[in-house]
């Protein structure tokens, strides 16, 4: 099996359950236009985050890393009339772009983006004494997961679902003496994870049309 065919057959599955959305076409070229990194997540990425909202039955939901909004929009969209998605972004150009995807998309009086680094945001969600959240996507800078993690455990509740994309980095992770801070910060951040006593966890490999990674998936206990 090469890159080819999952990339075919990422396509194939996207064309099959993903329906068209102008909304989120936009957001997807938004990158391209905006000179945004392309490191949104894929179709079908965003689709299984949607699911897992759905799942979780989350009416407030925490992302951290929300570049042009492309996985904001696919998990708002799965928030009841009365919900809430309250994303984290550190620059200031990401957010203006999200903000209006997310416009364009009729979400903006679901979703509230703060702008600024995400462990102070974090902090200050903890120090504002904000009830808990049903569902956290962590995919921001790659050194601080672990920090992410924490904080993100002190903003949740038993059934809280955290996620965390990137944490396999095309399988750098099994080298221990990789010298990337990202694999580093992925390494520390899995055997955490691993180790944390709070929560029931695995990871799921991605691979399509995005390069070879992966999302850590938890439930707090
Ligand atoms: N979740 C998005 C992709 C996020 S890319 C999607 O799938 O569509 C990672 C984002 O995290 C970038 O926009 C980057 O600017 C932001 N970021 C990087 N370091 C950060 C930090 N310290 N605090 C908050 N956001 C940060
Ligand atoms: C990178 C970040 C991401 O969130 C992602 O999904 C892919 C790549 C990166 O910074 O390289
Ligand atoms: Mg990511």
């Amino acid at each position: 099996m090469d890159q080819k065919v999952f990339e075919d057959v990422d396509r194939y599955i996207s064309d099959l359950f993903i329906k068209p959305d102008e909304a989120l076409a936009i957001a997807e070229q938004s990158h391209q236009l905006e000179n945004l990194p392309p490191i949104n997540v894929s179709p079908n990425q965003g689709k299984l985050l949607h699911l897992f909202a759905k799942l979780s039955k989350a009416k407030k939901i925490l992302e951290v890393g929300t570049l042009a909004g492309y996985s904001t929009i696919w998990m708002a969209k799965a928030l009841p009339e009365d919900g809430r998605l309250i994303s984290l972004e550190i620059d200031p150009h990401h957010a203006e772009v999200a903000k209006k995807n997310i416009d364009r998309a009729g979400l903006s009086s679901k979703v509230e983006i703060r702008v600024g680094k995400a462990i102070d945001l974090l902090a200050q969600l903890v120090k504002d004494n904000t009830t808990p959240f049903d569902m956290i996507f962590i995919d921001a800078d790659k050194p601080p997961y672990t920090e992410y993690f924490e904080w993100s455990l002190k903003l949740s509740r038993p059934g809280t679902l955290i996620i965390a994309d990137n944490v396999i980095r095309d399988g750098k992770v099994l080298d221990k003496d990789h010298e990337d801070p990202m694999v580093k910060g992925a390494q520390r951040f899995n055997k955490a994870l691993a180790a944390n006593s709070h929560v029931s966890a695995t990871i799921l490999q991605t691979f399509g049309v995005k390069e070879y990674d992966g999302m850590a998936i938890a439930i707090v206990e």
